[in-house]
């Protein structure tokens, strides 16, 4: 059976956007912003975004397009080695963790949709009386495990449908609609009192803040980075791997970075004002799972109209969050169609089930070794999966393809690619992988043991290091 392929350029580039713009922007940015400083993150976070987000989703590109098969597949055929087939089961792994509490989080907005809605109708939804109080009888449990089957059955309904007729054709739909209404509801939330306070606040640029914490904001920012790209879960290796012609893949690169950074600053629009208008001050409030439902719901509940309002945002965050979610199952459901010749519908009921169990585990969030599972899937463990996977996606371009990557890259994509090719190459294999190791310890406080200085002369004589060696082996440079 022929491979699936999407059935227009715009169709590519609409999945890969609605993969990354999700709860990334709208449930997390806002709120890690908020927590890391305000502008002083906003501006590390862009500058992560252009430096290491764009150049590492050339990279998952280059594996998918020219491997023509899901990550493992990918990996195994471009090197000829098994072992790198065997690394591939990581990217499975990964997806499995991340939508496992996705789909929780999902859940919750559905739900919180649904009573929106009924508000509006003139049922007054139960979330409105007491947001803080609700949110936490809801967020664990039986009602948490039901929301999360309702969000997965939709997931899977969409990835069921295949790659042209349920991940293209739902995108098609569901990203327009996002910024479509994300703008309105910008516009309103900037005609509340306390808008100007609150831009101040979100998009003063701050340069002494910015160095004063840069090394502190670093490790989220990296981290809320590659989150909200989708990058090294092997999404983007998935998805690029059904596109069968070829076109300008750092155009693509930045147009899907472009519009996801574009939703976030958006979210913040909505977010900020919302809460300024209300007197709540973000710095003040504590982030978490629960940030959203709790403060944002309460200025639904508070304001005129906020009925109708609740139920655009969270049919916004509904519709980012869904094709989140399907870039996520899909990774595991081409890895049996690819590897083992499975259907995709067998295969898209064998991971649901699995996820079922899974994700049930994330609802329920029992307490583990003094660590509760939701927060710990959601926080720590998956910022280390997706890191660990860049970096390793990252090596494999530098070191493994090498010049077939620079091929790769350069093919459909112009001139221009011809000049940034090779500081590309060089940005891959050395570079940002001793960028993300680097923020993987501060992120682990080993920096703090090590002390700046000497934790930046390793970073330097390992960055040496990896350039003598590519010098040596691939005389690229
Ligand atoms: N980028 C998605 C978001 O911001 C999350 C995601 C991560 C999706 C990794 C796929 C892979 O919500």
């Amino acid at each position: 059976m022929a491979r699936e392929t999407w059935a227009t350029r715009a169709g590519f580039i609409l999945a890969a956007a609605g993969s990354a713009v999700g709860l990334g922007n709208i449930w997390r940015f806002p709120w890690v912003t908020a927590d890391n400083g305000g502008s002083a993150f906003l501006a590390v976070y862009l500058g992560i975004v252009l430096l290491v987000g764009v150049p590492g989703l050339l990279g998952e590109f280059v594996i998918g397009r020219r491997g023509q098969k899901s990550p493992a597949g990918a990996l195994r055929d471009l090197s000829g080695s098994r072992a790198w087939g065997v690394w591939g089961v990581f990217y499975v792994i990964t997806a499995i963790a991340l939508i496992s509490f996705y789909s929780v989080v999902g859940g919750w907005i559905l739900r919180y949709f649904g009573e929106s809605a009924l508000g509006v109708v003139g049922t007054q939804p139960t979330y409105f009386a007491a947001p803080g109080q609700y949110f936490g009888s809801v967020a664990a449990g039986p009602d948490a495990f039901g929301f999360h089957l309702l969000f997965l059955a939709l997931t899977a309904l969409v990835v069921f449908a295949g790659v042209r007729r349920g991940i293209e054709l739902g995108t098609k739909v569901m990203m327009p609609a996002v910024l479509v209404l994300l703008v309105g509801l910008a516009v309103w939330a900037g005609s509340r009192p306390g808008a100007a306070e609150a831009y101040a606040f979100y998009l003063a640029f701050d340069v002494a803040t910015v160095r004063a914490n840069f090394f502190d904001v670093l490790g989220p920012a990296a981290g809320q980075a590659l989150f909200t790209l989708s990058l090294g879960a092997g999404t983007m290796i998935t998805y690029a791997s059904y596109i069968d012609e070829d076109r300008s893949l750092p155009f693509d690169a930045t147009v899907i970075a472009t519009l996801n950074t574009l939703v976030g600053v958006l979210a913040g629009l909505v977010v900020f004002p919302l809460l300024f208008s209300l007197g709540v001050d973000p710095s003040q409030t504590s982030p978490g799972p629960g940030a959203l439902f709790v403060g944002l719901a309460g200025a639904f509940a508070q304001l005129p109209g906020g009925a109708v309002v609740a139920t655009a945002f969270f049919g916004v965050v509904v519709l980012a969050a869904l094709s989140s979610s399907i870039s996520m199952l899909e990774i595991p459901v081409s890895f049996l169609v690819d590897e083992y010749g499975l259907g995709r519908r067998p295969a898209v009921g064998l991971v649901a089930a699995g996820v079922v169990v899974t994700g049930g585990v994330c609802a329920f969030n029992p307490t583990i070794a003094g660590t509760a599972v939701f927060g710990f899937v959601a926080g720590p463990l998956v910022d280390t999966l997706l890191t660990v996977g860049l970096v390793a996606v990252l090596l494999f371009v530098g070191w493994v393809m090498g010049r077939d990557a620079l091929a790769e890259l350069r093919s459909g994509a112009g001139n221009l690619s011809a000049a940034v090719a090779t500081p590309w190459l060089l940005a891959v294999g050395v570079v940002l992988p001793t960028f993300l190791v680097f923020t993987l310890l501060t992120t682990f406080g080993v920096d703090a043991d090590l002390g700046f200085w000497p934790t930046a002369l390793v970073a330097v004589a390992i960055g040496a290091a990896a350039v003598a060696g590519l010098r040596t082996e691939r005389a690229l440079v």
